[in-house]
């Protein structure tokens, strides 16, 4: 006769439990998410690398990197470049049939820094699925409906006429990360619409984005993984609640609203070495993104579906008028003081040299 196996203390079943099913280790979190960023990364990468064309920029438009945050410096470059005017719609237009990249000049030094990007500007066309654009539209409209308050600054008024909601996490003008004033201010009505965006956003466009930043930016994308564990911990208790925030490191805020920024700026409080991510949603004429830098200035149509990431904090731009039709755009970015936030709390509480 076999003999009878006892039974096992409760304890001992919640042990068990515990083993298979609780909290993962890092290691395995790592190895999770790498298979999750190879199945997207496929499927994206695959559309977009079957047709794309190169083009390597005569000269690098860097002429801002260093210079104070200041509209006037902007103002004073496009004026020196362009001294009888410049008009964006006159600019010449770049539009390929599919992907492209512009790329660095190969003797230029700014393209050294470690954590450059491969490319100055490219569109991949194709990334974000009818379904999904269908659902981020619609997650707007219902916005629209409920009615939503802007906490817009003065900067924002002043280069377009029609306001974005900042949708997110950043840490622009405070000293501290914070869940921006347009995503927490509202009504409980607007809330719930607000989540159901970040909801569509999180789904449809931050997994596809991860994915190109594996492909083409990877230093950047681990620090936004680092940075995004941090922000997680430090706002512990806002992602819990509303955890349609977490866009997994992609980027930690997006900006999103109808029409275009017809005023030539930087993009001051991006850094200098990210890429920010702009998607076009909806039917329309006009609305193309213009990058203005004599020898290398081009207007660049943004097409529904695809990603265009570029250096927004290097390159002025502009987006000429949208002539028909209805054109919703989001720009996906991460502010430079939420990543150096990041990078000091690691070398502080973790000893971990940041590059
Ligand atoms: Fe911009």
């Amino acid at each position: 006769m076999a003999p009878v196996k006892p039974i096992p203390e409760s304890h001992e079943y919640r042990q068990k439990w515990k083993t298979r099913r609780g909290k993962r280790s890092t290691e395995s979190k790592a190895r999770r998410l790498k298979v999750y960023l190879d199945n997207v990364q496929g499927k994206t990468v695959a559309s977009v690398e079957a047709r794309r064309e190169k083009e390597t920029l005569k000269v690098y438009p860097g002429d801002l990197v260093h210079a104070a945050k200041n509209k006037l410096h902007v103002d004073l470059l496009v004026q020196r470049q362009y001294p009888e005017g410049v008009l964006a719609s006159q600019l010449p237009r770049f539009d390929p049939d599919d992907s492209f990249f512009l790329l660095p000049p190969e003797d230029s030094k700014e393209a050294c820094r470690p954590l450059h990007p491969l490319f100055m500007a490219a569109r991949f066309e194709h990334v974000i699925t009818k379904p999904g654009q269908k659902e981020i539209v619609k997650a707007w409209d219902a916005l629209q409906f409920v009615g939503v308050k802007h906490h817009a600054g003065s900067r924002e008024a002043n280069r377009s006429s029609t306001l974005a909601l900042h949708l997110g996490v950043w840490e622009v003008q405070q000293s501290f990360p914070k869940v921006t004033r347009d995503t927490r201010l509202q009504t409980p009505e607007a809330l719930s619409a607000i989540d159901r965006l970040l909801l569509a956003v999180g789904t449809h466009v931050a997994p596809k984005i991860l994915a190109l930043l594996q492909r083409y930016a990877p230093k950047q994308l681990d620090r936004q993984l680092r940075t995004n564990k941090v922000i997680k911990r430090l706002l512990r208790q806002e992602f819990l609640l509303r955890p349609a925030l977490d866009f997994r490191g992609a980027f930690f805020c997006f900006a999103i609203k109808e029409g275009t920024s017809e005023v030539i700026h930087l993009d001051w409080n991006d850094d200098l070495d990210t890429i920010t991510w702009l998607i076009a949603l909806g039917e329309w004429e006009g609305g193309e993104i213009t990058l203005v830098y004599k020898g290398v200035e081009r207007r660049i149509p943004l097409h529904a579906g695809s990603v265009f990431g570029f250096m927004a904090r290097t390159w002025p731009h502009c987006t000429t008028p949208v002539t028909s039709g209805r054109r919703i755009i989001l720009t996906c970015f991460s502010d430079s003081n939420l990543l150096r936030r990041a990078s000091r709390f690691m070398l502080h509480h973790q000893g971990v040299i940041i590059i």
